[in-house]
């Protein structure tokens, strides 16, 4: 059974997305052991709670400095020994030691095609006001392992979605949620949670669909 330990810091639409998953059996041999949010007031710890699942709000303005949110934030993850950590619209810089103790065991999902429209500043609605002012026709969604950079992590999964001409960020984003990271996010756990994945060199990756 993967456990998993699922990081949020919105809404959390793809929190329930793979709630749903699981509950459908389309993510198979896993349970989301709690959701851990920075931001006190995100929906997500609702969804969490109509689910009957740890909600647990941790936020580095509890804390003196980074360095004591950092050693709080990795405590209270590994509290829950999860095989995986799921990055699902979380916003805050992961401290390099839970990289390092989550290498190949921690994923994230970017509204985006990796390279493009990524790195630092590149998150949530900026994604797609940038995508729009390039003109790309084709956007897209992607779930990868976390390493050191941002965004730089082995991809796992991509999906392709079409930027049509009167598109707004608002709308361009709930295309790419709807068509692309809520597919992609639940498929990708279940993929892991099957053995299915296998990072090779650090850099790439081999899924057995
Ligand atoms: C999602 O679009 C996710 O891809 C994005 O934040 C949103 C969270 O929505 N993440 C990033 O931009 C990370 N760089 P949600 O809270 O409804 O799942």
């Amino acid at each position: 059974m993967l456990k998993l330990v699922v990081c949020v810091s919105g809404g959390g639409t793809n929190l329930q997305a793979i709630l749903d998953a699981v509950d459908r059996g389309d993510i198979t041999n896993t349970e989301v052991a709690a959701v851990i949010s920075n931001n006190p007031n995100a929906y997500a710890l609702e969804r969490a709670k109509n689910h009957d699942i740890a909600g647990i709000c941790i936020s580095p303005k509890q804390f003196e400095d980074r360095d004591s949110f950092n050693k709080a934030f990795l405590e209270k993850v590994n509290s829950y020994q999860p095989d995986l950590v799921v990055l699902a619209g979380f916003l805050v810089v992961i401290p390099e030691l839970m990289i390092k103790e989550y290498r190949n065991r921690m994923i994230n999902i970017h509204p985006s095609l990796i390279p493009s429209f990524c790195g630092t500043g590149y998150y949530g609605l900026k994604v797609h006001e940038a995508a729009l002012a390039r003109g790309v026709k084709v956007t897209g969604a992607t779930v990868h392992f976390v390493d050191e950079g941002t965004d730089t992590g082995p991809i796992i999964l991509q999906q392709p979605v079409m930027v049509k001409a009167d598109d707004t960020p608002e709308i361009l984003q709930r295309r790419v949620m709807e068509q692309a990271e809520w597919k992609i996010l639940p498929q990708a756990i279940d993929l892991i949670a099957n053995g299915k994945v296998k990072v090779i060199d650090g850099k790439s990756v081999i899924v057995d669909v």
